[in-house]
């Protein structure tokens, strides 16, 4: 039977993704002067959107660096129960390494997280129905920071693109569903809820480790209990690690190299072909139809489905190419070690992200950078704020990023890197579309994505958040004035 999820105590991001809330931005801050940071902290709890809210008109997150977390005062031993991936961060060099973040998507080259950059100790998430609430939002919270040991490091804001990514796709089709939730999935995309959430049984049927602490240094019982059964308070039950990371999308070259790979003969270009190459390599149409389904032209009906598998009906990629993005972000039943079992599906869910991203940076119509061959005032700084949730960095999100996404020989391929999101080798990467009586294949693929900063966070549950805080003295310091919590309906 599913856990029951404690809704009141899981920030709302975690439950879903607030596609009512078209604005938001994140702010992110370093804790100057942590006392009064703290004091803040614990009113800033109670304002918090959960997974009880309903859906308002406004809602707010947080999530804390291990830098921040350290600020706030944790015991040595209870913070290094955190996992090794949040406690080292994302900039370290073997990190960058393993994530592919080299060249020109090093951490040396970051606008925020990076080597050189000032410290982030934590992320304020703002969602609003409109860019007018959202900057009212903001500048009630930005108004509090100064008084509180709060400095703003960036701001980052998000563009509301409608359901689609700056290349023209429809993006947040496919969400694993957490058991326990509020929403309902198929079997196959119906997820432990303890591979997104602390202190709830994963995969495995185990407990994500976790700092768990002696009931005597909870005197106030500020944070729930165990419930493996240790007897310790848990401070990170009803918590998820948060991987954030900005991606800038080169969308010129993704198309001219769509473009040009799919000229005819006479060197005219050919519009369906390239959207097809396109297509073929995101795994999805533009409209979000999977390739699977409708491997020859877009289908508009087909825009959400989501119900399919890949190894039963396409085992050699002629409809869905084996290395398109969608098809090794999640290969769904095509795992070792039987490839169309049950057993493929069930090594799969041990490696889902919940994604909660948003893009950043003006809309462009593909179309007009095409007519246009120099980079112009077209190619500005755009792309996407990757969020994702996950109980274990290293086994979901970093093993996606390094062992599907990243590798060029994923799942018997030779030279395939993801050919949207993938670190190619120095003279390009190649795709290659099976097909009979022999597979296609374009090479030279450049880099379209990198990365331009990120970071890995903990978001709190609201009672641990309120532990962290712990003030020591009651009330709130007179600068603090905080917006009104987001209704219930
Ligand atoms: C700018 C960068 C990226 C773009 C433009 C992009 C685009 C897309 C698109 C268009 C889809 C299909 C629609 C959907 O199912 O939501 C998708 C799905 C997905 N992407 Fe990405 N993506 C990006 C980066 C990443 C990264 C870095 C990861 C993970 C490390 C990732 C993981 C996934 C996953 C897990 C899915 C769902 C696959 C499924 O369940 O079928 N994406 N992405």
């Amino acid at each position: 039977m599913a856990d029951t999820l404690d809704l009141q105590d899981i920030q709302g991001l975690i439950i879903r993704g607030y596609g009512n809330l078209k604005a938001a931005c994140y702010i992110l801050l370093e804790i100057s002067t942590p006392p009064p940071a703290k004091i803040w902290l614990s009113a800033l709890a109670d304002t918090i959107a959960t997974g009880q809210t309903g859906q308002g008109e406004k809602a707010l997150n947080v999530a804390f660096t291990y830098a921040g977390i350290k600020k706030l005062g944790l015991e040595p031993k209870i913070l290094a129960m955190f996992s090794n991936e949040f406690i080292n961060g994302m900039a370290i060099p073997h990190r960058s390494l393993l994530l592919g973040d080299v060249e020109e998507s090093s951490p040396e080259q970051w606008m925020w997280g990076g080597s050189g950059t000032r410290p982030i100790d934590m992320v304020l998430m703002l969602f609003a129905v409109d860019d007018r609430e959202l900057s009212d939002v903001y500048n009630t919270y930005a108004k509090t920071f100064t008084a509180n040991g709060l400095t703003e490091v960036l701001k980052l804001d998000t563009v509301d693109l409608g359901n689609k990514e700056h290349f023209g796709f429809h993006d947040g089709v496919s969400q694993p569903v957490m058991e326990g939730s509020p929403q309902t999935e198929t079997p196959m995309n119906t997820i432990k809820a303890g591979e997104f959430l602390l202190g709830y049984p994963n995969e495995y049927g185990l407990y994500t480790d976790r700092p768990t602490i002696k009931p005597a240094m909870d005197p106030k019982s500020l944070l729930p209990r165990d419930s493996s059964g240790s007897g310790n308070a848990d401070l990170g039950r009803n918590g998820s690690y948060l991987v954030f990371r900005q991606l800038r999308q080169d969308v010129r070259g993704f198309w001219q190299f769509s473009d040009e790979a799919t000229k005819n003969p006479d060197g005219s270009s050919n519009p369906t072909a390239r959207i097809k190459l396109a297509s073929q390599m995101v795994g999805r149409w533009p409209s979000g139809a999977p390739l699977l389904k409708t491997p020859q032209q877009d289908d508009q009906q087909l825009a959400d489905a989501n119900d399919f598998a890949y190894y039963q009906s396409d085992p050699c990629g002629y409809n869905c190419p084996i290395g398109a993005h969608v098809r090794r972000a999640n290969p769904r039943d095509s795992l070792d070690p039987q490839p169309g079992s049950e057993q493929s599906i069930a090594v799969g869910k041990r490696h889902r992200i919940l994604r909660r991203g948003r893009e950043y940076g003006p809309p462009v119509d593909p179309a007009e950078l095409l007519t246009v061959k120099k980079p112009n005032a077209e190619d500005q700084d755009r792309g996407l704020h990757f969020l994702c949730l996950n109980a274990n960095i290293s086994r979901q999100f970093e093993f996606i990023q390094h062992t599907w996404i990243n590798n060029p020989h994923f799942d018997e391929l030779y030279d395939d890197a993801d050919p949207i999101v993938g670190t190619h080798y120095p003279d390009g990467g190649t795709f290659t579309m099976q097909a009979k009586p022999v597979r296609k294949r374009v090479t030279g693929l450049p880099r379209f994505v990198s990365v331009v900063g990120g970071a890995y966070f903990f978001m709190p549950g609201i009672r641990a958040i309120r532990y962290l805080a712990n003030p020591t003295r009651a009330g709130l310091a007179p600068a603090l004035v905080m917006p009104e919590k987001e209704t219930k309906r």
